[in-house]
């Protein structure tokens, strides 16, 4: 018993130094991949510095705590990115889904070799399952087939799937899904497209 208890203690022991050496010896390996970005990371057309070493509230927030926001931190997070979504002025939320379609499917945009001015696309498929027919897929976000049958099309539905698409941390404080709205990735009538490939009974996510 003795004897164990002394093992015990001697591995405890050899733990603490090795911690204490290791973390001495530490580099700061954010900083020096932030260094290392900003020396080799050299800007071209849409693709700027400022996207890649500036972060806003929201991500320096998210950044800072990797093993996820208390309660508290999260939810006063998603009020603040709720409050910047812009909900369309003439109150329509659905555009043409055969566009959106497409939306959904260029991944194209903001790259180093794209013109700058170049139309966006929203690479939906790239994270999510969203018709039968596209086998091609990622599966880091849910799968949103039959999104709109499933769920219809009732106000809240409708403001809710907006707020998402615009800013997505607003329903999920670190969310991973690209703020399509808020950072100018899509335009309104985009969004509106994309919202009726979600939501339009005629569209393939509901068939
Ligand atoms: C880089 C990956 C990524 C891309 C690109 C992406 N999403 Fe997402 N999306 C996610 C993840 C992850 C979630 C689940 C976590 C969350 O809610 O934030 C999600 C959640 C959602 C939800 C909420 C689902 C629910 O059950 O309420 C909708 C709607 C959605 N995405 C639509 C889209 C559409 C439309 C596009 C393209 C314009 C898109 N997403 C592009 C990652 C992505």
């Amino acid at each position: 018993m003795r004897n164990l208890r002394t093992r015990h203690i001697s591995i405890l022991l050899a733990a603490i130094c090795s911690t204490a050496v290791v973390s001495a010896a530490e580099p700061d390996y954010a900083k020096a991949a932030l260094d290392m970005m900003k020396a080799d990371f050299k800007a071209k057309g849409p693709a700027t510095m400022e996207r890649m070493v500036q972060q806003d509230e929201a991500q320096a927030q998210c950044s800072a705590n990797p093993q996820g926001l208390t309660a508290k931190q999260a939810k006063k997070l998603e009020q603040s990115q709720l409050a910047t979504v812009k909900y369309p002025a003439d109150a329509q939320y659905m555009g043409d889904w055969k566009n959106g379609e497409k939306i959904a499917q260029n991944g194209r945009g903001m790259q180093s070799s794209d013109a700058v001015g170049s139309v966006n696309g929203g690479n939906c498929y790239a994270c999510h399952q969203m018709s039968k027919t596209e086998i091609s897929f990622g599966n880091i976000g849910p799968s949103l087939y039959q999104y709109g049958k499933l769920r219809g099309t009732s106000p809240e539905i409708l403001k809710y799937t907006w707020g998402k698409l615009y800013n997505a941390q607003a329903y999920n404080a670190c969310s991973k899904m690209p703020r399509f709205g808020h950072n100018g990735v899509l335009t309104e009538a985009q969004l509106k497209d994309v919202m009726a490939l979600l939501l339009d009974g005629e569209s393939p996510v509901n068939k």
